[in-house]
């Protein structure tokens, strides 16, 4: 058998110019910082002639390469199809879009589930979509004690007057994933429509959106080092059966008639480059580019693992330290607090010393209050492929002097 090829982190590191600047990074559930050849896309292509999509001139050229580039290579990233890619500003605005779209059809006694898992992305646009028409909302109660939120919770919701069931991949705040290949047969048996929100998820593992059973997938490429934007994924024949609010000279054509405006070139080509940067992190892997991101992500998770193992020994070393992320299956994400100090005081503690551990109930303001940590929230950290043992150590070693 072949050993996996063991992940280099300073190869990584020297790849990404923000972190010359000293700090321990554990900001990246918010934000991933940058790596040179993103960097060097999204500038290279605004060095370049660069017109409106087109081909006639070499400026229109570039811009349409640019954008089918991108489409595939976030095809390729969480297996869809390249004509189903929907580029828009966020994966917060995409759920804006696609819930009026959707609520446009759905009529009083019509139901909608969101989880208080979920980051509020994917809560309050369903929320206030259903309440602008009149259908029925209903939660599904995640378990604060273990993390965990069953099928069986989601299942319970179902009913034959379903008609969109919204859900994480991966909780940005302590991590779980749910067991949504299993929830998405359920939410089909019924006939409602599966809108997972993979933003979180995208950063740690490489999604396949057919297993996955998602009909709408969403992923923001700035917490998967790429630059600020959001994409949906859908099937290219569910996108055909929605119209959205258009301008009459902008193309009717899919996925195009989702994407108001004009694209920012300069992001995909960033896009483009994140993907192919992720899917070389294993040097020697080889095939395809979805072949790649395999075997890069594997790579990625055994090095994410045993960072992850350092971390999590180090904060049960301390009785003051309550961790929240207990999922069985979860992402190297741990949300935290410390007995009397309260969470905003450790992430400045933290922060005088070159540590970016932030606090906040980062936007999953309904996990957060189930977890009674209300509108405060805990102190997020969270691994992205450039941590190292010495961010841990950099961070466990501030803690141990705040607690000393
Ligand atoms: C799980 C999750 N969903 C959605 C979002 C919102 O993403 P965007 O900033 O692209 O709207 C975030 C951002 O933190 C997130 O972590």
């Amino acid at each position: 058998m072949l050993c996996p090829m063991s992940y280099d982190v300073s190869v990584i590191r020297a790849a990404f110019p923000a972190l010359d600047a000293g700090c321990a990074h554990f900001d990246g559930p918010g934000g991933t910082q940058t790596p040179r050849p993103v960097i060097d896309a999204i500038a290279g292509a605004l060095a370049a002639p660069l017109s409106n999509r087109g081909t006639t001139t070499v400026g229109e050229a570039n811009a349409e390469k640019i954008v089918l580039e991108a489409r595939a290579a976030i095809a390729d990233l969480v297996g869809g199809d390249a004509g189903g890619v929907v580029f828009g500003r966020s994966a917060t605005a995409l759920a804006y879009d696609f819930s009026r779209m959707l609520s446009a059809t759905w009529n009083p006694g019509d139901e909608v589930v969101v989880t208080r898992l979920d980051h509020d992305s994917n809560i309050r646009p369903w929320v206030q979509a259903a309440e602008h028409v009149g259908a029925t909302l209903r939660w599904v109660d995640f378990d604060p004690a273990t993390g965990e939120l069953p099928v069986g919770n989601v299942v319970s919701e179902l009913s034959e007057n379903t008609r969109l069931v919204a859900i994480t991949a991966a909780s940005n705040l302590i991590g779980t994933k749910p067991r949504l290949a299993e929830i998405a047969s359920h939410v089909h048996a019924v006939g409602a429509l599966l809108y997972v929100d993979g933003v979180h998820f995208t950063a740690h593992e490489l999604p396949d959106v057919e297993t996955i059973g998602a009909d709408f997938y969403t992923c923001s490429p700035y917490k998967f080092l790429g630059p600020h934007l959001g994409a949906l994924v859908a099937a290219p024949s569910l996108l055909e059966t929605l119209m959205p609010d258009k301008l009459l000279p902008s193309t009717n054509d899919v996925p195009e008639r989702f994407e108001f405006g004009t694209l920012p070139y300069e992001m995909l080509a960033g896009v483009t480059a994140a993907v192919d940067y992720l899917a070389d992190l294993d040097p020697t892997a080889t095939g395809s580019r979805r072949q790649r991101l395999e075997q890069s992500f594997s790579l990625l998770h055994v090095h994410e693992d045993m960072l992850l193992g350092r971390l999590e020994a180090g904060l049960a070393a301390h009785e003051q330290v309550t961790v929240y992320s207990r999922a069985a299956e979860r992402t190297p994400t741990i949300l935290f607090t410390v007995d009397g100090h309260d969470a905003v005081d450790v992430y400045t503690f933290l922060a005088k010393r070159g540590v970016d551990a932030p606090a906040s109930n980062f936007y999953a303001l309904e996990a957060s209050r189930a977890l009674g940590l209300g509108d405060e929230g805990g102190v997020r950290v969270g691994l992205a492929p450039y941590s190292s043992e010495d961010d841990i150590d950099r961070l466990l070693a501030g803690l141990a002097e705040l607690l000393a």
